[in-house]
């Protein structure tokens, strides 16, 4: 079964209890928080996304699905760790060596959160293969990351491919989560490559009934 993670980045302004109750009604899977510093990435988010993860743990039971796109991924942990995140997943392209991707890791797991690496459409999959054996989730970005609205990258398509064809044969439990860039003109061609946790920002907040296209991302 394939789940969504709903992402708020562009969520209205002055109507986030609407949209957020409209999207547990709606049986998103994951409320997903793109955290962005203005450093890792040019846009800052950071605050607001702070101030909506909170508002959702106050609102609703949901779990939050927590992408940091940010330089400082030790400070964002901690910050965002406090509103208790399902997933917390940080770039491989911001940590210095394989030792800070193992203190992130550690960290992440102290805060009792599921571990996710994330990498940008430029990085090699095999980068990640040595870390599977100690996270959760793959995160593999189908746009560069920094905003929403974006066209799927067509070649992300066999990257995911080639990374559920060797978690198959490593007979790892991962989640493979795509985002960016998915509707319902690409999500099938996602799920065919192997990602069982798709990310959708704009073609769900766009759309006048959120729940048909939930449905149909989850088909
Ligand atoms: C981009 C973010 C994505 C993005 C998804 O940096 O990580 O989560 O907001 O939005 P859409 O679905 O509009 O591409
Ligand atoms: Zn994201």
């Amino acid at each position: 079964m394939v789940e969504v993670s709903t992402s708020i980045l562009s969520m209205e302004q002055g109507s986030e209890a609407e949209t957020i109750f409209s999207l547990e009604k709606a049986k998103t899977d994951y409320f997903h928080i793109d955290v962005m510093d203005g450093n890792f990435v040019q846009k800052d988010t950071y605050n607001r996304m702070r101030k909506y993860a909170e508002y959702i743990k106050r609102i609703s039971n949901l779990p939050l699905d927590v992408h940091l796109m940010v330089q400082d991924v030790e400070k964002a942990i901690q910050d965002f760790s406090a509103v208790e995140p399902n997933i917390i997943t940080f770039h491989l392209e911001a940590c210095k060596n394989e030792e800070e991707v193992h203190k992130n890791i550690n960290l992440i797991k102290e805060c009792n959160a599921k571990v996710g690496i994330s990498i940008k459409p430029d990085t090699k999959v095999e980068e990640i293969y040595k870390y599977l054996p100690y996270i959760h989730m793959a995160l593999i970005m189908t746009v560069e990351p920094g905003k929403g609205g974006q066209v799927l990258l067509e070649d992300m398509l066999s990257k995911i491919k080639t990374l559920k064809e060797y978690i198959t044969t490593q007979n790892l439990e991962i989640d493979i989560e795509a985002d960016g860039g998915i509707n319902l003109a690409t999500h099938d061609k996602v799920k065919m490559a192997g990602a069982n946790i798709l990310v959708a920002g704009t073609a769900i907040l766009q759309a006048t009934d959120y729940k048909v296209i939930i449905d149909e991302l989850k088909k």
